[in-house]
């Protein structure tokens, strides 16, 4: 931490010169306190959802003095706001992927996201990727509400075996604008409870060529208990579109938990180094003082 000191002016310096680039008037004093666009003190919405710390938007990271990227708001936590054609909409990579930001409850520290290309392929919409992220996100974590639906996209009609697979037709996905292509063989769609009870369950990825997905979904839906029959035919789809939801953990580091505590906001660097806590009077404190601490 020995350069802080001088990263220190640095990074106020910098913070003024972008806060008066953004308000269009190079001519207004700089601001004794740091840039609101950085660190911004309430939430910003992007399409229907507040974007507060921790989270931040992917359009407001400064530049520390040896060129790295720093965000308010803890690193994994950003969110790209992109236009679709029609709305705002919040989106957040998480292992490669693109997910849809449906609802952040900031009271309960839970995020609801929805898998991007599944929210955009219609009614029944063929999933690509499973949920990759895992221990490169450290602030990230299920929620007992985690369920998942694991499909079995192509297989080769040839051989699925009918006395074996009876029955496996009421798993079936049957929707007219379910699209696999270039594959026409049948696709498949189970809970995990169906799918551990079936007979059938080595032979679809082993024996039928068939390409697994497995996706989180939120357990909680009503349509998984009532209605489970109809998720082939469509009901899947409502179920994905509906998202899952993650949990973040606001106490990761001790020094973040003493800065927040003092109403301060942790800077992150894009490798998830604490750098420091900006206060609300804009000063920026090393990572080791909170807000309350004596200069
Ligand atoms: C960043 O993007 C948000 C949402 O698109 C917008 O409201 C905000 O003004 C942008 N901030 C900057 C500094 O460009
Ligand atoms: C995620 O979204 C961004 C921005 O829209 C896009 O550039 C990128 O290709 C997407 N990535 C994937 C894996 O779909
Ligand atoms: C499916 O969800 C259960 C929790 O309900 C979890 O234990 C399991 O690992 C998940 N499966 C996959 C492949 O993610
Ligand atoms: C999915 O396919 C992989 C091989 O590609 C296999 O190891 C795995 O067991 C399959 N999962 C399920 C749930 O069948
Ligand atoms: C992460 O970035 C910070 C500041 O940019 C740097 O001091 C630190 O050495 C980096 N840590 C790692 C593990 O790369």
């Amino acid at each position: 931490m020995a350069h802080l000191p001088r990263l220190l002016p640095f990074f106020l310096l910098l913070l003024g010169v972008h806060a008066s680039v953004c308000r269009g008037s190079p001519t207004t004093p700089l601001p004794s306190t740091h840039s609101t666009s950085i660190c911004p003190k309430s939430g910003i919405k992007c399409g229907t959802v507040d974007i507060s710390y921790p989270f931040y938007l992917s359009n407001a990271t400064g530049e520390t003095n040896d060129y790295n990227r720093f965000s308010c708001g803890y690193t994994d936590l950003k969110i790209s706001c992109i236009w679709d054609g029609k709305n705002d909409t919040p989106i957040i990579q998480l292992g490669g992927d693109n997910y849809t930001v449906l609802d952040i409850r900031y009271d309960t520290f839970t995020v609801v996201l929805a898998d991007t290309d599944a929210l955009r392929g219609g009614n029944c919409p063929r999933v690509r990727h499973g949920f990759n992220f895992g221990q490169d996100h450290k602030w990230l974590e299920y929620t007992g509400s985690l369920d998942n639906l694991t499909f079995f996209f192509g297989c080769d009609p040839a051989l699925v075996d009918p006395p074996l697979a009876g029955g496996i037709d009421k798993y079936q996905i049957k929707c007219t604008d379910f699209n696999n292509s270039p594959s026409t063989g049948p696709s498949f769609v189970f809970t995990k409870e169906e799918l551990y009870s079936l007979p059938y369950y080595e032979s679809l990825s082993k024996t039928w060529k068939c390409q697994n997905v497995t996706v989180p979904i939120d357990g909680r839906n009503p349509l998984l208990r009532s209605n489970q029959a109809t998720l082939p035919s469509g009901g899947y789809g409502e179920v994905l579109k509906k998202g899952f939801e993650l949990a973040w953990n606001s106490n990761k580091d001790e020094q973040c938990f003493w800065c927040q505590r003092s109403q301060g906001q942790c800077a992150y660097s894009q490798n998830k180094t604490l750098l420091g806590c900006v206060c609300p009077d804009g000063n920026l404190r090393p990572p080791n003082k909170d807000c309350n601490a004596p200069n």
